[in-house]
């Protein structure tokens, strides 16, 4: 894991945004995985910035969404959908036909899984995975447990995760998410970590003890031979 220490959210945000462009510039037909959340919306915003001047790094990207709420409509403002229409496929103009994701209102979550597994094998493997760390060391919506799940399936939420920000508006929060697997993560050719935020002091104190168990799905990521992991100072105990 290569990890970089950062000033604050924006210097974070530029460095990672930076390895992104840079990677761009070799490669532009690239299949790229988003988490949502405060984490990378720096980079985000960064990278719509840039289309504005130079729409031509984006013409030939692809995006997956990396995890979904299961029960909340897409359109709904709390969705990961939502988040990646608003942040992401709408100012860098990715057509849905560049577009992979699960459903979230679908009666079949398992079913949209094995749909998601198949199309990310027929496309992948992923190039870049942007992943951001929930308090309790979730990846996606792999949570902490005895074992995880390698491939795309529908995971219990641990409590932290139906406290999560993006859900405080939804009144009955979602017991459930889809996500893609910790194995479908680690095929990835290179992913991306980023750490920000007071509240992640602890989580971030474990991972960096490189100490590997499912008990801290990102401590998984240590075993990934291309991983770089941006750390926001202010989630680095004084
Ligand atoms: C969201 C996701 C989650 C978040 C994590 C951190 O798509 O996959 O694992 O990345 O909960 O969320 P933030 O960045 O909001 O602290």
């Amino acid at each position: 894991m290569n990890i970089t220490y950062c000033e604050n959210y924006d210097h974070m945000s530029q460095m990672a945004y930076d390895s992104i462009i840079s990677d761009l510039k070799l490669k532009s037909g690239q299949l790229i995985c988003t988490a949502t959340g405060n984490s990378p919306t720096g980079v985000y915003e960064k990278l719509s910035a840039l289309y504005k001047s130079n729409p031509e790094y984006f013409k030939a990207i692809s995006i997956v969404k990396l995890d979904e709420w299961h029960g909340i409509n897409a359109n709904d403002p709390s969705s990961c959908e939502t988040y990646i229409r608003h942040k992401i496929l709408e100012p860098l103009h990715i057509p849905d036909d560049r577009f992979i994701a699960f459903k979230s209102d679908t009666d079949s979550p398992e079913r949209e899984c094995d749909r998601i597994q198949k199309e990310i094998a027929e496309k992948g493997p992923i190039d870049l995975c942007i992943l951001g760390i929930g308090v309790n060391g979730h990846i996606g919506f792999n949570e902490p447990a005895e074992s995880i799940s390698a491939f795309c399936h529908v995971g219990e939420l641990a409590k932290t995760s139906m406290r999560h920000q993006m859900v405080n508006d939804v009144k009955i929060k979602p017991r459930f998410g889809l996500t893609l697997g910790m194995a479908d993560i680690l095929h990835s050719k290179k992913i991306m970590l980023l750490i920000t935020g007071a509240h992640k002091e602890n989580i971030t104190e474990q991972l960096l003890t490189k100490k590997i168990t499912t008990h801290l799905p990102a401590s998984l990521l240590w075993l990934h031979s291309n991983m770089e992991c941006y750390i926001d100072s202010g989630s680095l105990k004084k």
